[in-house]
């Protein structure tokens, strides 16, 4: 395999399918009302530096709380899982937790990221491979969200545990929640399961923080949304007349991060012009915070059933294992 270089990531590596892709994504979020960025596009090389160092701010308390609950109940998860298992994780790249859990389950059989980015994926297994030679990986290059069914090797399996840490799940709508969680059981058998992280609800002064640092990186995050389409989609944002807004909404139990127009102003993006009123917001993701019913509901509306449970003593951060109990409770 030849050396991966990180100049590779960059964007104008973006091939033609996946920036006009971006572009389409963009123009679709920008022409609904309200305005949207998705966010799957915040995380270029700049952004994923940028949220690299979210994690950690002080006030970020989401990265540190899951380590540590995945510190002390190690064992214990280990055991709930079992030996032989064929650990799958959609996207890449979740580091420590990942290398801990590896390191801990007993004859893991094999560990298979499912990734979208050929680069990252291929950078990422040969990382893995040289801190843990004697591991089997099966990297899966395919959008997480469409794969209908695992390669050949992972369905021989003995067993499977699908991986989703990080809260990734609160950033999407329950519905598109309940989707993935179906999508990652359809890939499983009976005895399988899936072991996903959950960002509970708390305190709106410690949510609010932990989404608007006071170093500013939460807000330097989302700009960098703006510099990105300046960049590659030959976008106008002049930065100066944007602010970003972290909102919690209680209703709906989730985080609103925006970008905000502070004057009224028009932005041309892939030469199309926009008119932006003052105050306008333009949202860049959503974090839904579920306590554990919630949860409980959302997962057997997708078929799964709660096993265990991991939290850290304040109840912030929870690790749910669910078990895939074969259909759905009520279809949706
Ligand atoms: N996945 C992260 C989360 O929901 C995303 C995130 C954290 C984020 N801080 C942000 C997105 C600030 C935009 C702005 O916790």
């Amino acid at each position: 395999m030849s050396p991966v270089t990180s100049s590779q990531r960059k964007p104008r590596e973006l091939n033609a399918v996946s920036h006009s892709k971006f572009r389409d994504d963009v123009l679709r979020g920008l022409a609904k009302s309200p305005k949207e960025l998705p966010s799957q596009y915040l995380y270029d090389d700049r952004g994923s530096q940028l949220f690299d160092q979210i994690c950690e701010q002080p006030e970020y308390y989401l990265t540190r709380t899951e380590f540590k609950i995945m510190r002390t109940h190690i064992a214990d998860i280990a055991s709930a899982i079992g030996p032989n298992v064929a650990m799958i994780e959609p996207g890449c790249g979740s580091g420590q937790k990942t290398r801990l859990l590896l390191h801990h389950l007993r004859q893991p059989y094999a560990y298979a990221p499912i990734e979208i980015s050929r680069t990252h994926l291929l950078k990422f297994v040969q990382r893995l491979h040289s801190a843990s030679p004697n591991l089997v990986v099966h990297p899966v290059c395919a959008d997480f969200n469409e794969l209908s069914e695992l390669p050949e090797p992972l369905r021989a399996a003995p067993k499977r545990v699908v991986y989703f840490p990080g809260s990734t799940i609160g950033n999407m709508t329950p519905p598109e929640a309940r989707a993935l969680l179906a999508r990652m059981a359809s890939w499983c058998e009976p005895r399988d399961q899936i072991l996903v992280g959950v960002d509970a609800p708390k305190n709106h002064d410690v949510l609010l923080a932990a989404y608007d640092d006071a170093a500013g990186v939460s807000a330097e995050f989302a700009l960098n949304y703006l510099v990105r389409l300046n960049h590659e989609l030959d976008a106008t944002f002049d930065l100066g007349r944007f602010r970003y807004e972290a909102v919690y909404n209680e209703t709906q139990s989730r985080i609103e991060m925006y970008v905000t127009s502070q004057v009224a102003q028009t932005v041309d993006v892939a030469g199309r012009p926009f008119c932006l009123s003052e105050n306008e917001r333009l949202r860049t993701e959503w974090s839904y915070k579920y306590d554990r019913e919630q949860f409980r509901k959302l997962t057997a509306s997708a078929g799964l059933r709660e096993a265990c449970c991991w939290q850290d003593p304040r109840g912030w951060f929870r690790l749910h294992l669910l078990a895939v109990s074969g259909g759905p409770e009520r279809v949706p």
